[in-house]
Formats: structure tokens, sequence, C-alpha cells
């Protein structure tokens, strides 16, 4: 049985013309790392927002279709119960912060404070997920004094410390260096691994293809095209709807116009074109 369903799901904000999500429909295993690919205004982060309970709790307008977590419904449980399940971490990772802690430490304990987990189980708990997501060393920092990459990496934290049994990132690498990028997928990789079910928007091809089980690619809130990373990544769908692709599969494009590609897969990754190129 699926962790995640989504049943024909159409959403518009308040005072908008056209619907940010139309007739989506999607499952997803417990354990499961999907990334979710678009053109800006696609709808990734808002069908980020409608798995975490934000969309129709927090932002109104119109909703129709049924959205399902571990087998509860979002429009039968309120947001404060819902959180409890599904972690969101936003597109803007200034957003998350609460504003009301001077410390990193103190901020990544925050969502565990209010739920009442005692300090000694607390400190361990966030030592645990700072150790995780490499930023033991920012513990004593104010949260506003980090980089836009540092915040995004204790957006994570503070989101993983919370067990979360969905994990929702918006692109949650976009301020990040390659080291950064590739740490947080690593960490994401090993989340699902352990069986916690990730959705993440992302435009970072490259690393989807290493790292995820399931690509769905959207376009004007519907989806276009879901399956496997490889097979999603390198569809000619992709360029003809304005989604980023992979440089690599650009150039073996064109190498297999020219009778230089001899693979019957196109790559995404460096290391799928090396080999490629190599064996042909
Ligand atoms: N708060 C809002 N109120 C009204 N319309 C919104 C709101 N947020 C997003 N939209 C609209 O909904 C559509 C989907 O937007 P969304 O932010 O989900 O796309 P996205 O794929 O996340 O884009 P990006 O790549 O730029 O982050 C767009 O047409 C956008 O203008
Ligand atoms: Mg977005």
């Amino acid at each position: 049985m699926a962790f995640v369903t989504l049943q024909n799901v159409t959403y518009k904000y308040p005072l908008t013309k056209e619907p940010a999500l139309r007739e989506v429909n999607l499952q997803v295993k417990e354990g499961e790392f999907v990334a979710v690919i678009g053109p800006n205004g696609a709808g990734k982060s808002t069908l980020c927002y409608a798995l975490a309970g934000f969309v129709p709790h927090f932002f109104k307008g119109e909703i129709s279709g049924s959205i399902e977590v571990d087998g509860k419904k979002s429009d039968e449980s309120t947001l404060d119960e819902w959180v409890l399940n599904v972690g969101l971490a936003f597109q803007n990772p200034f957003n998350q912060i609460s504003g009301a802690k001077y410390t990193v430490f103190e901020e990544i304990a925050f969502g565990l404070e209010n739920i009442g987990v005692p300090r000694e189980e607390m400190k361990a708990r966030v030592e645990e997920a700072m150790s995780l997501t490499g930023i033991n060393d920012l513990a004593d920092r104010s949260p506003y004094s980090l980089s836009g990459g540092q915040q995004q990496r204790v957006a994570l934290t503070s989101i993983l410390v919370m067990r979360p049994k969905l994990l929702v990132l918006d692109e949650p690498t976009s301020q990040m260096d390659p080291i950064g990028t590739r740490e947080v997928f690593g960490v994401v990789r090993k989340m699902a691994e352990e069986g916690m079910t990730v959705v993440m928007a992302e435009h970072k091809v490259e690393w989807i293809a290493e790292f995820a089980d399931r690509v769905i690619a959207l376009k004007e809130g519907r989806i276009l095209m879901e399956g496997r990373p490889n097979e999603v990544l390198t569809s000619d769908l992709l360029p003809e709807n304005g989604f980023g692709i992979s440089r690599y599969t650009s150039v073996a494009r064109e190498a297999k116009k020219r009778g230089l590609w001899k693979k019957d897969f196109l790559p995404v990754t460096l290391d799928e074109a090396a080999e490629g190129f190599k064996s042909r």
C-alpha cells in the first residue's frame, strides 16, 4: 500500500485564475525517495505545500481531490497534527528561521521544545541531527549570521530532528556548492534507506539521477511524466517543454545524431557519459 496518495488533486490559490495543481495523481511508497522537477512556476512548491498540509490549512483557495499520508487525510487533520508526521523545508530557508532563538542549537531544538521533549533527550537528538548534516561547528552561531547554504543545512536539520515519517524538501540545496549538495543528497538517501519517505523538489538533475528512486516531471501544475530517473531525465519531452536538463544528456544526444553515441540509453551524469563514450 502506498504511504502517500494524492488523488485527483486540483488547487487554485485565492484570487488567481489558473490552478497551480491540476488533477495530480501520485503514490509514493514508504522509504521511497521521489524527486520533483519542473520549470519555474510548474507547481513544485505548491505540491510541497499540499503534502505538508499548508495547502489547504494555511494557504486558502479552492482544493478538490484528496491527500493522504500514512492512512490519514489532510483535510480531516489539523495542521498541528499533520506536522507531527510531515516535515517541510521551505524553498527560502530564511522563512524557516523562527526568529525566537539566538543560537543554531536552540533553533534546531525549538520544535522538540514545542512538543515537550525532556531537556536531556532534546540535547542528544539535536546533537545527533547536527552530526548527520555536518553542522556541529555552527551550534553557537546566530541563525541570522549564516550563509544561505548554512541556513539551508540548519533548516534541514531542524526538520530531521523531528524524525518525520514524510520529509518534504523544496529545493534544499539551491544555495549550496557541489560539496554541500552531494552531502545533502547523501543524507537524504540515508534517511530513505532507514525508512523515511522523501519528496524533494530539485533542479539538479545529475544528483537526482544518482540518488533518487523516481522522478516526477511537473508542468503547469500537471504531471507531464514520471518514472525511473534515467528514463525521465533523458526523455525528449523535457527539453521540448522547457525543463533544464543535464549537459551530458545534451552532448550525448548530439553525438548520437552523428553516430558517435552507440548506447541504447542517454547519460545524465558525468560517469555515465564517460563510460558510454569510452566503450563505444
Ligand atoms: N501564494 C500564492 N498566491 C497566488 N499564486 C501563487 C502563490 N504561490 C504560487 N503561486 C502561483 O502558482 C503557480 C505555481 O507556483 P509554484 O511556486 O508552486 O511553482 P514552482 O514550480 O515552485 O516554481 P519555482 O521553480 O519558481 O520555485 C505559479 O503560477 C505561481 O505564480
Ligand atoms: Mg518553488
